[in-house]
Order: C-alpha cells, then structure tokens, then sequence
C-alpha cells in the first residue's frame, strides 16, 4: 500500500456485508488459471537493514532523517528476512495459490551495479524454493520503491537516464538467477504514484519537492518538472528490462513481465460535458501517462496539452522501444473518486494542477486539493468498473490485482469489516470476469502487517497480525486469514463471532 492513501492519510470504512449468511460465490466460480494470493515488499517486510552485506535504499536514508511522521523505519519491520520459512508455511496453511514479493535491489547488488551479493542471492533462492516447495505460484516485483541509495547518491536515480542501464542489469541478474523458478515478473510497484510521492509532492523518498507543493518544508527539488522527468526514465527502465526478458529469457522460461500502477476508479462528479472530460483527462494521467507509452508508444494527448514542454518528448527510436512492452497490467487498487473540471491555473504546476480537476472522496466531500480528507469509503464497483476501462482502453491486457486491501488502526483480531471488504472485491472481481474481463489474479495486501509507507506502524493491513511490541515478532492469524483460507478451500463458511478464534485453528500463532 502506498501512495495515495499516503497522501491523503485516509481513514477508510466501508458499509460491510454485515451478518449476510451466503456469499453466494465459491473459489470455482473462478476459472482454474486465475490465482488468489497475498503480498509482501522487501523494505516493509525483511528488516535485517544492515545484514549479510544488504547496502541501505533510499528508503533506509528517508526513514533514518525522521521523515515519517510516527518517526519509524524498516529497520526490522517484520523481520521476514529471518522468519520467511514459518510465513511461507503460513501462505500454504492459509491455502494462497500464489504471493508476491519484492527483491530488495540493494541487498542482491549492494554497490547498485556489478558483483551480486552471494548471501542476498542465497536469501532469494531460498525464499522462492520455499514456495516452490509448497506449490505456491512465484510472483516477483522486482523493485518495490526502495532503490539503492548508492545510484541516487551518484546521478540522483531516476531522474537521470542512467538508471536505465543499471536497472537493465539488475534485471538481467533476477532473470537469470530466478527466472528458472519465477515465471511472473513486475518491473516497478506503483509508477505513477510513486512518482509523484517522491519528486511532487516529497511524501515518498527521496522525498523532493519545490514550494508550494510539497507535504513538508521543501528543500530540494522541483515539483514542476522532476515528476515528469522520473516518469520518463521509469518508463524506459521498464521497457529495456522487457525487451531483455523477452529477447533472451522468455522463449525458455516461459513467463511474462508488466508494470504496476495505483489506480482509482474515477466517477464524473455530475453529467456535464466537462466533468466527463475531466473525468477522462484524469485517467489519462494517472493510467495513461505509464500505459499509453508502453502500450502505444507515446503519452497521451492530454498530458501533452496541459504539461507542455515539462513532459519530455519521446524521440522515435524510444517511442519504438517502449510500445507493446507489457504482457500484462499489475494493480493497486483501494477506492474511487470523484472528478469535476477546474480551470486549469495561471503561474507554477504541479502534477495535481496539471490534471485541472477537483477530486473528492464521495459525492458531498469537499475536494481533496493539497489538504487532507478525513475519510474514503472503499467502493468494490469500482474496482470492476475499472478493470474493465482498462482492458477497453489498453488493448485487452491481463490485468492482476496486485494489491487491494483494507487499513485497520487497532490491531484487531476480530477484523470483520476487513472480510467483509475481501468479501465485496472478490465479488466485484468476479463480475467484471463474468461482463468478459481479462482479469487473472486477486492478491490481498498484506500477507502479514509491515512498516507501512504511508503511516509506519500506525496501521495495519495483515492477513496476519504481528506483534510489534514483542522482540519475537509473533505472527496471529486474523479473522480474514480464515474467512480466506476457507474460501481458497472453495468452502463457503461463516465464521461467527462465537467460534471464531478460538485458538484451535489451523493458522495459530507460530
Ligand atoms: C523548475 O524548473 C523549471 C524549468 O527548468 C524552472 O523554470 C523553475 O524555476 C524551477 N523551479 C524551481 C522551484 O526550481
Ligand atoms: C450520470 O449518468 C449516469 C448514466 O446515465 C447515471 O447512472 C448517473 O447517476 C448520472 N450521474 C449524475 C450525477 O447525475
Ligand atoms: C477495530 O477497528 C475496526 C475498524 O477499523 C472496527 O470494526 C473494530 O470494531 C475495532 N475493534 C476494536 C476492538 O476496537
């Protein structure tokens, strides 16, 4: 989970199901080949920052300058770097068809190019093994936020077109070394967000942004053009490590590679003419503006109206280079807004101004601008109803979703509104499968709670809680972790608040 819900630092609730007995859909109302599963990344979930030769990311840097808000980092987090055995047997106790994980860069390759670090190879090896071993489909993100501080350090990261080389040679080492075992590959988690979180509005390391944008005192940076220069070496990053896989991987491993974005269901506030363009323009810049290059070749005609000459121009060999580069489309998803026209404004643009519109978390909210909304309610509708834009306007690709998941600030066990969320998705999910989308996955994030980016340690989303107040990190299985597991049984079960948790279940703590 990452950006928006970040940046707006959302209190999500939903209208559950409530005491509904029958879901009225079982796991086989799906077809074989599409996986249920859950998610992990590398800096929220490995902790042992410094161990066995792992180089800090840039998230180590942002962290270490207290530049979250509860003052925490990823120091340790749910120290899955030493008990990833017992949360792999966990995933096939709780029955997941597949999970994902991140491959912290600078643990594989500590100086960001070059020698790859035998004990950060063997942590890798090992991990995927193990779920190899409990016949759990692999799906890898092969960077989850956290580049090496090293090349930020060097050439600023992803604001230089140097990172196109680098990343094509950490992603040629993940293909060589894994692809015999990995056969579904992310290149980048949340590029669009990401983005903007890091270079427009600072939220995210490296966490630069320019006055008066920014969520903090800005002090480097330059939130006009830095997002839209990062885009643009993103989006070449990905298209030479897809070109590679493809060209000399993919005939013999068999697998396929995409990109991640965050994605929101976008509503028109009302039916005029301009709240429906403004509506569309605002797909076309945050699905657009990853998807249209890779897609079609070049950035929507949208982004280039309104952003001018800030948005950096694609010669023809690149445009070339990067279109038809996705064999699938992997997805964040949490909640919908809703969109209406605003004058575009006259002096300096950000990303959000740019967009020229006003977003608001429901109907009667006040728009979100730069400020913070108390509150989104999550809207399963939307997830189908964006799924099936994406496969109309990008070319009928398979989408995963990738991450969808609920925040609680309490810890509960007894998450039942987290079920009833799970409950509503999947349902939604189904849906847009059965009006013909070519949607293939559904991964709940997260598997257990982590250092969250947005908010640290003050929410959780695991299916599993972890006591972080216990130096042993001891993993508890939630009410969703059953109610999914069941599930994954292809068993429609209740689970009562009488018989629930019990301590006799199956996924007790280790
Ligand atoms: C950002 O870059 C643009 C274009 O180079 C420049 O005009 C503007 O002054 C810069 N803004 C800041 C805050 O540095
Ligand atoms: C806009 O039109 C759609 C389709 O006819 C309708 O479902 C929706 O309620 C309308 N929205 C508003 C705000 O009137
Ligand atoms: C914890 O929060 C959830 C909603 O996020 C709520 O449904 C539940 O009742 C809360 N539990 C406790 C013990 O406060």
């Amino acid at each position: 989970m990452a950006a928006a819900i970040a940046a707006f630092s959302l209190l999500l609730f939903l209208s559950v199901q409530g005491a509904s007995p029958v879901l009225g859909f079982t796991r086989s109302d799906f077809p074989e080949d599409f996986v249920f599963g859950s998610a992990t990344s590398a800096y929220q979930y490995e902790g042992a920052v410094a161990e066995d030769g792992r180089s800090p990311s840039i998230w180590d840097t942002f962290t270490h300058a207290g530049r979250m808000r509860d003052k925490s980092n990823g120091d340790v987090a749910a120290d899955g770097y030493h008990k990833y055995k017992d949360d792999v047997k966990l995933v096939a106790d709780t029955n997941l068809e597949a999970y994902r994980f991140s491959i912290s860069w600078s643990r594989l390759i500590p100086k960001g190019r070059g020698d790859v670090n035998p004990q950060g190879l063997e942590y890798y090896n090992n991990l995927i093994d193990e779920l190899v071993r409990h016949g759990v489909q692999v799906h890898v993100m092969m960077c989850h936020l956290d580049l090496p501080q090293v090349l930020e350090d060097e050439y600023s990261g992803w604001l230089s077109p140097r990172i196109v080389e680098d990343f094509t040679a950490y992603a040629d080492v993940c293909f060589r070394e894994f692809g015999d075992r990995v056969s579904y590959w992310t290149t980048l988690d949340e590029a669009n967000v990401a983005t903007v979180a890091s270079y427009d509005n600072g939220q995210f390391a490296p966490g630069r942004c320019s006055d008066p944008f920014g969520v903090t005192k800005c002090t480097v940076g330059n939130s006009s053009v830095e997002p839209y220069i990062a885009q643009h070496n993103t989006l070449l990053a990905h298209a030479s490590a897809a070109r590679l896989y493809r060209g000399k991987y993919q005939a013999m491993q068999k697998g396929v590679i995409g990109i991640n974005i965050f994605t929101m269901w976008s509503y028109p506030l009302t039916n005029s003419t301009a709240d429906l363009k403004a509506s569309q323009r605002f797909r076309d810049f945050y699905f657009g503006w990853v998807l249209e290059p890779l897609v079609f070749g070049d950035y929507p005609q949208a982004m280039k109206k309104n952003v001018g000459s800030r948005l950096p121009p694609f010669t023809k060999i690149q445009s070339e280079a990067i279109r038809d580069t996705l064999d699938f489309i992997g997805i964040n998803y949490y909640y919908s807004l809703y969109v209406n026209d605003h004058p575009l404004e006259k002096g300096i643009h950000d990303f959000a101004l740019d967009i020229s519109v006003e977003c608001r978390g429901s109907r009667i909210d006040p728009p979100i601008g730069q400020g913070r909304p108390t509150s989104i309610p999550a809207d399963p509708e939307g997830l189908q109803l964006l799924v099936e834009y994406l496969n109309e306007a990008y070319g009928n690709l398979p989408i995963y979703i990738q991450e969808t998941g609920y925040e609680t600030k309490n810890g509960s066990l007894h998450d039942t509104d987290r079920v009833g969320y799970m409950k509503n998705h999947i349902r939604s999910t189904l849906t847009a499968l059965r009006n013909g989308a070519n949607v293939k996955g559904y991964f709940a994030w997260s598997f257990t709670d982590m250092f969250e980016f947005g908010s640290g340690f003050r929410s959780q989303y695991g299916l599993y809680r972890v006591d972080f107040e216990d130096e042993a990190l001891p993993r508890q299985a939630r009410l969703s972790a059953r109610w999914y597991s069941e599930f994954l049984k292809n068993k429609e079960i209740q689970i009562s608040e009488e018989n629930e948790l019990d301590g006799a279940g199956s996924h007790a703590q280790q």
